[in-house]
């Protein structure tokens, strides 16, 4: 394995990311942030309640340079300082990663430099490896320890992961519908708040009442790990169409979806606390933003007595400082296939 006094020193990844909605380059030296630029689309997809991919592809076009060369100024170097190049392959939407992607062979081609393809799954994990940049206990200082449990909650995805060492990880649970930010989304269209919703959810929820409507908390009692958000939808929507609309009833309706969804993505983690018995619990993906899913994240590992790990707000949602840091590490870990001979992974899982 290297260890870091074996790698050049003032190692520099240039990392893109545009896997759907948010067009994103960083710098990373050393496994350090030195700059993580995102240009986001939400508030054009905001008009149609969702992302459009043909829209989304076509905005990251012109984006895409500017952004590079904005992160390249910020970090203070040259196109000819960056050591490799690293780039999403997937999961995300197809169009959107290839604008990415071919970019990033171009550059790499012209650069001579190598290209390592990333998972954006693994990257949301890496997240919790910015030294500078994650909420922690005290006591555990440092870095994650393994065995870990990691919760990816974003917009496509609800992931549970038992990760045993740096690459290796094992899907215990994962959600047989909807992701948790989509149903923050869906919920959050059906009762007339604007996209994306999971941000507007919890700041009506602040002023609402999360015991008002009794949702459902999908599958806890199940055996195993995974999770079913789809039914919330019809939930919201039975109690919605029956009530006065005013906007306590918003707030509540937030409130109320915004605690059951966190009830069942804390229920399950703690359940897979007691099988799997984790050193530290681990939280990545958008949806990690959540402040009411960040303090329940924390009460769960304090009364569990576990180091724990949350990634600043700016290194939850999409960004590509994750992206070079999961890129950095298959460098340490002697995991890197560079390459310029690979297609966009709509679907691409964690393996
Ligand atoms: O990771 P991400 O930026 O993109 C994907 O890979 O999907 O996650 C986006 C998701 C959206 O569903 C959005 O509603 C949700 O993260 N989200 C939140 C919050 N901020 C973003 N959900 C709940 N509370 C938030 N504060
Ligand atoms: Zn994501």
């Amino acid at each position: 394995m290297y260890t870091l006094g074996r790698m050049k020193k003032g190692l520099n990844i240039l990392a893109i990311e545009t896997s759907c909605d948010e067009t994103a380059a960083a710098v990373v030296r050393d496994g350090k942030i030195l700059s993580n630029i995102v240009a986001s689309q939400a508030k054009l997809h905001a008009k149609f309640g969702g992302v459009v991919p043909e829209v989304a592809a076509r905005e990251h076009v012109p984006a895409m340079i500017p952004t590079i060369g904005l992160a390249l100024k910020e970090a203070s170097i040259k196109l000819s300082d960056i050591d490799y190049m690293a780039v999403t392959q997937g999961p995300g939407l197809m169009t959107s990663l290839l604008v990415g992607i071919d970019t990033a062979k171009t550059l790499a081609t012209v650069l001579k430099k190598p290209l390592i393809p990333i998972n954006h799954l693994e990257a949301h994990i890496y997240a919790n490896f910015i030294q500078e940049s994650r909420v922690r206990n005290q006591e555990s200082g440092g870095l994650p320890k393994f065995p870990a449990l990691i919760l990816i909650v974003s917009g496509g995805h609800t992931l549970l992961v038992n990760m045993k060492r740096h690459g290796q990880y094992e899907i215990i649970g994962e959600t047989v519908d909807d992701a948790a930010g989509e149903a923050f989304d869906k919920t959050a269209k059906l009762i007339g708040l604007g996209y994306p919703g999971g941000p507007q959810i919890s700041k009506h929820a602040e002023q609402g009442s999360p015991t008002k409507f009794n949702f459902p908390r999908p599958m806890l009692n199940n055996p195993g790990f995974n999770f079913s958000f789809s039914g919330l939808k019809t939930a919201v929507l039975y109690e919605f169409v029956k009530q006065k609309k005013t906007t306590q009833l918003i707030n509540d309706m937030s409130a109320s979806l915004q605690q059951a969804v966190i009830d069942t993505l804390i229920g399950k983690l703690s359940q897979a606390i007691k099988k799997y018995h984790p050193k530290t619990i681990m939280l990545g993906g958008g949806v990690a933003a959540n402040a009411l899913l960040r303090k329940q994240f924390e009460k769960l590992a304090k009364q569990n007595k576990l180091s724990f790990s949350i990634p600043k707000f700016e290194y939850c949602t999409d960004n590509a400082g994750m992206i070079g840091l999961a890129a950095y590490y298959r460098l340490l870990n002697k995991r890197v296939k560079a390459t310029t001979k690979f297609s966009p992974m709509p679907q691409m899982t964690l393996k």
